[in-house]
């Protein structure tokens, strides 16, 4: 059984699987990402329900420009129907979304619904639903060092006075805790450059199902596994 008390603060999840899924199912690709959507929205209210502060989702990398103009331009239009079909829910069930990522680089009509949302559920206090688009763990932190580079450059900062949180409050997920637990689905076991600064102290859970398979019931297993992990963050 899962304890409702001790919810970890922050899920992150690299959503692995809806090519395999379509394939299993001689479906196209798109049809993996648009089930993968469904499972998406199930995990979000779920992570409500459960009490989790932040949920971090893993929706582009800034190595998935590799793939298909075909299949990139049809995860982005994806998005799109998602965020703008799913506003007014989200919304109302209090969710405040963020974007971790260069997500400026992204089709127009992407950014501009993405800005939608984040205007519209910026002052929400329930759930942090953050999405991370065109995110790369090495270009969060190259960012990051990038931006404090500047500030010694200018003079406002001397480069031993850095510490780590200094460095943290650079990142895109400035201001979120780390995440407690990670799960990815689909088997593999591999971060693909996936907050890498900030899971210095995460828990890991692989799953083999495939990310369009992943009910709540699969979500609750996950979090059951880490609650019965012994944190020790180094001491005995
Ligand atoms: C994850 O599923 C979704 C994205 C990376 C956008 P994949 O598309 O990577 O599915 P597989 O790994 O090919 O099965
Ligand atoms: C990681 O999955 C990125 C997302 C889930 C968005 P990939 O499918 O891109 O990762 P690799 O290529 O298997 O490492
Ligand atoms: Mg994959």
């Amino acid at each position: 059984m899962i304890d409702l008390d001790r919810i970890p603060a922050h899920v992150a999840i690299i959503m692995d699987g809806n090519g395999r899924w379509a394939q299993n199912r001689n479906l196209p690709r798109m049809a993996g990402h648009n089930a993968g959507m469904i499972a998406m929205k199930e995990i979000v209210k779920a992570s409500s329900a459960l009490g989790v502060k932040h949920l971090t989702v893993y929706a582009f990398s800034t190595e998935n420009w590799k793939r298909s103009q075909e299949e990139i331009n049809g995860i982005f239009k994806l998005l799109v129907l998602y965020v703008d079909k799913e506003l007014k829910e989200l919304h109302e069930n209090n969710v405040k979304v963020r974007i971790l990522g260069d997500y400026e680089k992204l089709p127009r009509e992407a950014v501009k619904s993405l800005e939608r949302t984040l205007k519209t559920t910026k002052d929400n206090t329930g759930l942090q639903f953050n999405i991370a688009l065109n995110y790369g763990g090495r270009f969060d932190i190259l960012r990051a060092v990038k931006s404090l580079a500047e500030k010694v450059e200018a003079g406002e900062l001397k480069a031993d006075e850095i510490t780590e949180e200094m460095f943290a409050d650079q990142l895109y997920t400035a201001g979120i805790p780390d995440p407690d637990l990670i799960i990815r689905t689909s088997g593999e076991m591999r971060l693909s450059n996936y907050l890498l600064w900030q899971c210095a102290y995460s828990e890991f859970v692989f799953v083999d199902v495939l990310w369009p398979d992943f009910t709540r019931e699969e979500y609750e297993k996950a979090i059951e596994i880490f609650q019965n992990r012994k944190r020790r963050f180094g001491g005995r």
